[in-house]
């Protein structure tokens, strides 16, 4: 059952009071109705409209104000400032809404107007190389995009496109045939995969031997050889193994299924190269094969070329991306192709886009989206490093937090059930982790700070989960079923119960708002600002001290803001424990 929203109302309010007023001028109008600090809401539809009419826009904001149906949604509509609307909502209309927005599973969120398939391509790590903060970034962001696209009825489909091919590869393998099949097995099992990665470099770097060893491997992985794919398959299969436990801890959707690392593509990059010529597209550059796309120059401003097959024949990162977007839209039927990589890919991504474009295998509607990122910084503002000045291991990371969350719980409820915090710590740490990361601004850099992720004050998602966890309780000494109030009409009347209605009723509007915008920050934003109105409400709106239909409302408020904050963390993905 889909209800239509208060904003939606409104907007058909307003528009049919226009359309009296002012017959044929509804066309291009914005109806819309925002969240206001001076009203419940504001529609600023007079100062477009005035301007277009040559009229004053207070004069044109009276005439609505006047004209507009408002029995049984407003109590007023009311002009302020050069000509906004100011919309206070009938107290039992919000009513209303919320009940109607309780009784369904969705929570009043609607499925998108137009279901696209979205390819997402996240986290993608690098074989035989740790993991490090960006692509946990990579990975916490690309997640959290996959749920909010999924719950708004979008096909995802996820991609790890690690990095399993190319030059490295030719000393990684040689250096595991020196260790040994069963040694170096040893080594990467245990995750220490940088250690693995210097000492081949090591190797490479000192000895013109091992260089050569190394330049004969890439030629014999290339042509397919037997032994050597063999070898190669181990290196991955190990580093494959421990992104798994990385991405377990972080309980991420991300499955050994959803791999397709850059040799996924190796079938393909013949055909790219034969497409871009026929295109026309193809150049020779100091020998190697390029294409130039327009607009794209360096800093001499000399056109910049995005290198397809290099002069010893080698294919490019750039080349295994392009028959990536050839197997996304033609092979996956994707309209969508999501990237949640860092912002110094930026030039790649762009380049790799328009070159597709031009060939024909990126047409509207398909397109790409660069969803990039800023850097995680340490507390000295540089990049995050451990204390032995090594990239941060990202299990030790996840695991720090799970333990700093376990002390912290112990310390505020000791009661807790030894098996139950073990769970909860679980949430809470990586809810932390992940909560950090989500709430900023993705494009921004951000400081990773154990103290500020844990607490349970502020932007955080202790704080959040701690407002559920409250809910769970109340519930609990009240003794009542949580569903046992979902067909209640929920009474609006003191200011923090309409503040607290106001703030759930805006639930889709952020949602759509953050998926259009790939932005998991405004929903974290809206979140928060959720649960700071939950806790205003919670200390001037008594509920169990409550009787009778206003203790019955409350439950309702109380129960709403907690389905409200599970199905958010949990777009996020966050748990939202029942006790912490
Ligand atoms: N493996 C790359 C890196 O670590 C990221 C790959 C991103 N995805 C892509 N389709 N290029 O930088």
């Amino acid at each position: 059952m889909t209800s239509t929203s208060a904003a939606a109302i409104i907007a058909a309010r307003i528009e049919a009071a226009v359309a009296r007023l002012h017959p044929g001028e509804t066309g291009g109008l914005d109806t819309v109705a925002r969240p206001s600090e001076h009203a419940d809401a504001q529609v600023n539809v007079a100062l477009a409209l005035a301007k277009r009419l040559g009229k004053n826009p207070r004069e044109v904001a009276e005439q609505i104000a006047r004209s507009v149906e408002v029995v049984g949604v407003c109590r007023s509509v009311e002009v302020a400032g050069p000509g906004f609307l100011n919309i206070t909502f009938d107290d039992a209309f919000l009513g209303e809404k919320l009940r109607e927005m309780a009784s369904g599973e969705s929570l009043g969120l609607r499925q998108a107007a137009v279901t696209e398939t979205v390819v997402v391509d996240y986290s993608a790590p690098n074989v035989a190389k740790e993991m490090h903060v960006g692509h946990l970034r990579s990975t916490i962001i690309g997640d959290a995009l996959v749920r909010m696209l999924t719950a708004v009825g979008h096909r995802v489909v996820r991609e790890n496109h690690i990095g399993d091919w190319g030059t490295p590869f030719g000393m990684l393998i040689e250096h595991l045939v020196d260790l040994g099949e069963a040694g170096a097995s040893r080594e990467l099992s245990v995750g220490d995969l940088d250690a693995f990665y210097k000492e081949a470099r090591k190797k490479f770097d000192a000895s013109e031997q091992f260089q050569d060893r190394a330049r004969k491997r890439v030629v014999a992985l290339q042509a397919g050889d037997a032994d050597t794919l063999r070898l190669w398959n181990l290196l991955v299969a190990e580093s494959a193994r421990y992104f798994a436990q990385v991405y377990e801890k972080l309980d991420v959707l991300l499955k050994h299924s959803d791999l397709r690392g850059e040799s996924t593509y190796n079938h393909l990059l013949a055909a790219v190269v034969e497409r871009l010529r026929a295109a026309g597209l193809l150049q020779q550059d100091d020998e190697a094969e390029v294409v130039f796309p327009p607009g794209f120059t360096n800093r001499e401003n000399q056109p910049l070329p995005l290198i397809i097959r290099k002069k010893d024949g080698g294919y490019n990162y750039a080349t295994s991306d392009l028959a990536c977007v050839i197997d996304r839209v033609e092979n996956i039927g994707a309209t969508l192709l999501v990237y949640v990589v860092g912002a110094p890919q930026a030039q790649h991504l762009a380049m790799v886009e328009s070159v597709a474009a031009s060939a024909g295998w990126l047409k509207p509607p398909a397109r790409m989206e660069h969803v990039a990122f800023g850097s995680v910084l340490g507390s000295d503002r540089k990049m995050l490093r451990s204390r032995s000045g090594d990239a941060v291991k990202l299990v030790e990371l996840l695991d720090e937090a799970v333990q700093r969350a376990e002390a912290s719980i112990r310390e505020k409820n000791p009661e807790l059930d030894p098996a139950v915090r073990s769970v909860v710590a679980h949430q809470i740490g990586i809810g932390a982790v992940k909560y950090s990361d989500l709430s900023n601004d993705r494009v921004k850099d951000y400081v990773f700070d154990w103290e500020r992720m844990l607490s349970f004050d502020g932007n955080t998602a202790p704080y959040l989960q701690y407002a559920h966890a409250r809910i769970c309780s109340i519930f609990r000494k009240a003794g009542e079923k949580r569903s046992a109030v979902r067909d209640v009409r929920p009474l609006v009347a003191h200011q923090a119960e309409r503040a607290l209605a106001l703030s759930l009723l805006q639930f889709d509007t952020v949602v759509h708002d953050a998926i259009d915008r790939f932005s998991p920050h405004r929903l974290c934003t809206y979140l928060y600002e959720l649960s700071s109105r939950y806790t205003a409400f919670y200390e001037h709106c008594p509920v169990l001290k409550a009787d009778g239909d206003v203790r019955q409302s409350r439950l309702a408020l109380c129960d709403l803001t907690a389905r409200v904050l599970e199905h958010g963390l949990g777009m996020l993905g966050i748990g939202a424990p029942e006790q912490m």
